[in-house]
């Protein structure tokens, strides 16, 4: 390899790692991503220019139209993508990733340019495995996220099923770097198998878990590309894919202790399976109903006031409304703060980017540690579009799906006023008894439009 191209990999490794620190702080979030895009076209382009390749132009001429036309399809999408649908957008990339690993595995293995060492068939065959796994599953994710597919399906035994197909696949694959057999069929069925294991992984994980799923997806399409810089030596695609690994992983931990959850539970553990409606305690009582105007005195006199957005609130678009609010009760010297689940709305850090957006200053964005202490002191506590996250049943329901996961403890303010459209639930489909509590009152509506007439009342007080 030249050393321009070494040069240009290494500056191109060095703007993933900033653009990925970058990435963890909302301020700098859109420039990191931007840094590491640049990183990633500078890459390519060098790739394209300076490797020395003896392929034919129309091979080129292939490549560019693909880049073209792929770099076309992703800017049409990822500029109309809604905000709330972005962890299905993530489930495609990365089965689009797992693909081209396997995909590359594939021509690898039938070409005989290929060193045949054990460790290259090695490289080889995981990144078949991996990838083809990751595709499959991915898709299976993307599904389920948009409805497409039932949010969980068990087979009978399905943990014995997967077990053995996982570790039949793996007698295979060894078997094949074992003989070092360069029968192109061979490794089709173990594509073919390796595609089928997918789907048997995700099938019987969903509701609450699939945060976790999507985010060990991410992380195995990392390591699918990181198998594939092996594979061809190639400093950046190596480092790239760590990067993706490694920060996938970190993520799926991250989640699991979000749900105080193991991931081995999530996997193995049929949570999924608990996530139905017919789960969980029955909830009966009386619902208390509110309005803007009852709503807005409570809080326009009231010291402190948190804020719990939800799904909701995206789904309502009314981060700028929430703002005015905020700064509305702000002016009047009420202390006005926003409790911050780690996994409300559909994926990690949505609350955070959605007020973001409306420019909510970050301190006032708390975190569920530092913030559930505070609610004793909440005189009225105003939940936006949440439901899950501020489910009891998380704590006192051992029968509920989400029993043990972390909460925001909303029930410990003097007042709850709870903004949603119906009685309906949550990702989770189980019903909430913080709605029939006595401290709550109900505040029917969309979330826009509810948050409109309660900036209009407090303007008129
Ligand atoms: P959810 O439990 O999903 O509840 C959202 C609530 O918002 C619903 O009950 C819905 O009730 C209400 N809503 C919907 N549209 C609304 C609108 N226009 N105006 C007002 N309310 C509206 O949300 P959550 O509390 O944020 O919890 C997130 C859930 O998603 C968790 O179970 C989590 O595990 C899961 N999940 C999270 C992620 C990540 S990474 N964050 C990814 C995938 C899944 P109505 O229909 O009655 O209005």
């Amino acid at each position: 390899m030249n050393t321009v191209l070494s040069l240009v990999y290494l500056l191109a490794t060095g703007t993933f790692i900033a653009g990925l620190k970058m990435l963890g702080h909302p301020e700098t979030a859109k420039r990191g991503n931007l840094i590491a895009a640049l990183g990633m076209g500078m890459a390519i382009a060098g790739t394209l220019l300076l490797h020395t390749l003896e392929v034919p132009v129309f091979v080129y001429a292939l490549i560019v139209t693909a880049i073209v036309l792929g770099g076309i399809i992703g800017w049409l999408i990822a500029v109309k993508v809604e905000m709330t649908k972005m962890p299905e957008l993530v489930s495609l990339f990365n089965g689009f990733g797992g693909a081209s690993a396997a995909l590359i595995g594939l021509v690898a293995y039938g070409n005989t340019a290929t060193d045949t060492s054990t460790a290259i068939m090695a490289t080889i065959i995981a990144g078949v495995i991996i990838g083809s796994t990751t595709f499959s599953g991915s898709f299976v994710a993307w599904a389920k996220l948009n409805g497409s597919m039932r949010s969980t399906i068990s087979l009978p035994k399905y943990n014995l099923i997967n077990n053995l197909v996982a570790l039949g696949i793996l007698l295979f694959g060894t078997f094949l770097v074992w003989t070092g057999t360069d029968n192109l069929l061979y490794l089709y069925l173990l594509a073919l198998a390796a595609l089928v294991y997918g789907v048997l992984f995700v099938i019987p994980i969903g509701g609450a878990d699939m945060p976790v799923v999507i985010s060990l997806l991410n992380s195995l399409t990392g390591i699918a590309a990181a198998i594939t810089g092996i594979l061809y030596d190639n400093m950046v695609m190596l480092v790239g894919g760590i990067l993706v690994g490694s920060a996938g992983l970190i993520l799926t931990f991250a989640m699991c202790k979000a749900m105080n959850r193991s991931l081995s539970n999530v996997i193995f553990g049929g949570f999924g399976e608990a996530v139905s409606s017919e789960r969980g305690a029955k909830v009966a009582g009386h619902i208390k109903k509110t309005s803007p105007s009852d709503t807005a005195v409570l809080m326009n006199y009231a010291d402190n006031v948190i804020i719990v957005p939800g799904y909701g609130l995206a789904v309502a678009q009314a981060q700028h409304v929430i703002h005015e609010m905020e700064t509305l009760l702000t002016d009047r010297g009420v202390n006005v703060r926003y409790a911050i689940h780690p996994v409300a709305g559909r994926m990690p850090g949505h609350m955070n980017v959605l007020l973001a957006e409306s420019n909510v200053d970050y301190d006032k964005l708390i975190e569920m540690d530092d913030i559930n202490p505070q609610f004793v002191h909440a005189d009225v506590v105003l939940v936006v579009g949440a439901n899950d996250v501020v489910n009891p049943a998380a704590h006192n329901d051992p029968s509920s799906p989400i029993y043990g996961m972390p909460i925001l403890e909303v029930e410990n303010a003097k007042h709850i006023v709870v903004n949603k459209r119906s009685m309906k639930p949550g990702y989770a489909g189980i019903e909430n008894e913080l709605f029939y509590h006595q401290k709550t009152a109900m505040l029917f509506g969309d979330a826009k439009a509810a948050l409109t007439d309660l900036v209009s009342e407090l303007k008129n007080m």
